[in-house]
């Protein structure tokens, strides 16, 4: 989709669809306005007679409006005009083009009323329209043998009104909102393959494949022996007991006049997580296919930064294995020394994203860097805390916390600071080893945190859990792309945007 801003003249605007919106009880919105005067009145009467009452998610599609130039009208309704805000605005840019995309319509306008400068100012305006746009689009990868449906014509993209002097921040928000959108597809994308198409070996080849697109980019990816080589102890745990080998990704994108200390991004890339010895029950186990989020958010925000060129050094690393039963599988109470040198007890096996995540986050150190986030479906304690809402966020360092949590709000990707205080970590005592895996069932999400900040000391680190963001299970199965906007905005900010 190709996107450009719109300044001025709605009535002279040469487009296959215009798109208009309507408030509560047929209220026109300021453009809708201009348009019903210059259509003689049509508008007006349309909605007096109540049939477009402008409730939120409606739209109304309308040929041949006299006085105009476009082609078409499409009207959507807005809802209460008091309590018009960017979440309505955005509910308006999904329905409108879900409608759009059930016709042949290659190119649109957006003259949609817009919420206030400060809850949108130009750059966001052109930002959510772009990505809210392109994911609105989304279909899935599915692998189903009947003829796909006919992918949408929508091709070229207007957005107004923007006044004059805003049109630079429009353009470069459409621009980000659709690499945003195309980072969210990677995401997506990967999240929904099948945990037999989806292996590790699968994912080290589409982080290679992003050092061919971009000369910016730098791929390694680590085999067994490899990983062997870095003392992975707890990492090799968790893949000991599975049939696909592991893989250990790094991958290192340079910025143009980057500051030289890269952010690092952490992802727990557990390709099917069936708790292994200490098994999950059965009800929605394949949902664990998409335990591999975190690597797959990762692989898209790369993509993001080599595409966007942003101005910033950024480096991602993937611990990708299975968890699986079996006889060559980590039993509980099993002692394993993790690349940092400290000894774990495996006390619970199907807490496994800690274990590879640890050896990653150890692995980080070499680089030095500004900031470290990781990214796991990591509990379902933190869905019992947070639900499908917000991710949860815990972190050494309350600055880069209050980042995250900001970049969450922009970005309408949202995720909410839990409490890591030392009394956490105390949970973890082992009679054993250095600690053990698991804490008990109270605080799980961040006992979990606790855990990995055992490995993170000195460093500026943030854990963001997205076991209850990354995915909608159930009837409408399917990778949500969360928590990449986020980590988009995160480092969009960071390169000074
Ligand atoms: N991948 C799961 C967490 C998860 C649960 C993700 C639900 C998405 C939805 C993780 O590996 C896990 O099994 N965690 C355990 C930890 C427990 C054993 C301490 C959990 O949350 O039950
Ligand atoms: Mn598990
Ligand atoms: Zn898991």
């Amino acid at each position: 989709m190709q996107f450009d801003v719109w300044t001025k003249g709605v009535v002279t605007l040469e487009t296959e669809c215009l798109i208009l919106g309507v408030f509560d009880e047929g209220e026109l919105s300021d453009e809708a306005g201009t348009v019903d005067t210059a259509a003689g009145g049509k508008l007006a009467k349309l909605t007096s007679r109540g049939d477009f009452p402008g409730r939120s998610g409606e739209t109304l599609l309308l040929a041949e409006l006299p006085g105009i130039k476009a082609e078409r009208v499409l009207l959507v309704g807005l809802g209460a005009r008091k309590s018009f805000s960017r979440k309505a605005f955005r509910k308006a840019i999904v329905a409108a083009v879900s409608a759009l995309a059930r016709t042949r319509i290659a190119g649109a306008a957006f003259a949609v009323a817009r919420p206030s400068f400060k809850d949108l100012d130009d750059y966001y305006f052109g930002r959510l329209i772009a990505e809210v746009a392109g994911q609105t689009l989304y279909r899935t990868n599915d692998l189903k043998t009947a003829k796909k449906p006919k992918p949408s014509a929508l091709a070229n993209v207007l957005a107004g009104p923007v006044r004059g002097s805003g049109a630079t921040a429009a353009k470069r928000g459409l621009a980000h909102g659709a690499a945003i959108a195309a980072a969210a597809k990677v995401q997506r994308d990967l999240g929904n393959l099948p945990p037999n198409v989806c292996t590790p070996t699968y994912l080290g080849e589409r982080a290679k494949a992003l050092a061919k697109s971009y000369n910016s980019v730098k791929v390694t990816v680590l085999d067994e022996a490899g990983i062997r080589k870095e003392k992975m102890g707890c990492f090799l745990a968790v893949t000991q007991g599975s049939a696909q080998p592991p893989r250990f990704i790094a991958i290192e994108y340079k910025g143009p006049k980057a500051p030289k200390a890269p952010i690092v991004l952490v992802g727990k890339g557990i390709t099917f997580d069936t708790g292994g010895i200490s098994l999950k029950d059965p009800p929605s186990m394949d949902e664990m296919k998409y335990d591999m989020s975190g690597s797959a958010a990762v692989i898209a925000a790369l993509t993001l930064a080599a595409e966007l060129r942003l101005p910033l050094n950024v480096v991602g690393l993937i611990a990708a294995c299975e968890n699986m039963p079996g006889s060559k599988a980590v039993k509980p109470g099993d002692i394993v020394t993790s690349a940092s040198g400290q000894t774990v007890e495996i006390l619970n096996t199907d807490a496994e994203g800690r274990l590879v995540l640890c050896d990653a986050l150890h692995y980080a150190r070499r680089y030095e860097p500004a900031a470290i986030v990781d990214i796991a479906t990591l509990t379902g304690a933190c869905v019992v805390a947070l639900g499908a809402h917000h991710a949860g966020c815990m972190s050494n360092d309350d600055v880069l916390a209050r980042e995250l949590v900001a970049a969450g709000q922009r970005s309408d990707d949202r995720c909410w600071q839990l409490p890591l205080t030392e009394e956490y970590a105390d949970q973890l005592k082992s009679n054993f080893a250095d600690f053990a895996n698991i804490g008990g069932r109270e605080g799980g999400a961040i006992t979990a945190a606790a855990f990995l900040g055992k490995f993170t000391n000195g460093l500026k680190w943030a854990h963001l859990d997205v076991a209850g963001t990354a995915y909608v299970g159930g009837a409408n199965k399917g990778s949500t792309g969360r928590p990449t906007p986020l980590l988009a905005d995160f480092l969009i900010h960071r390169a000074g945007r």
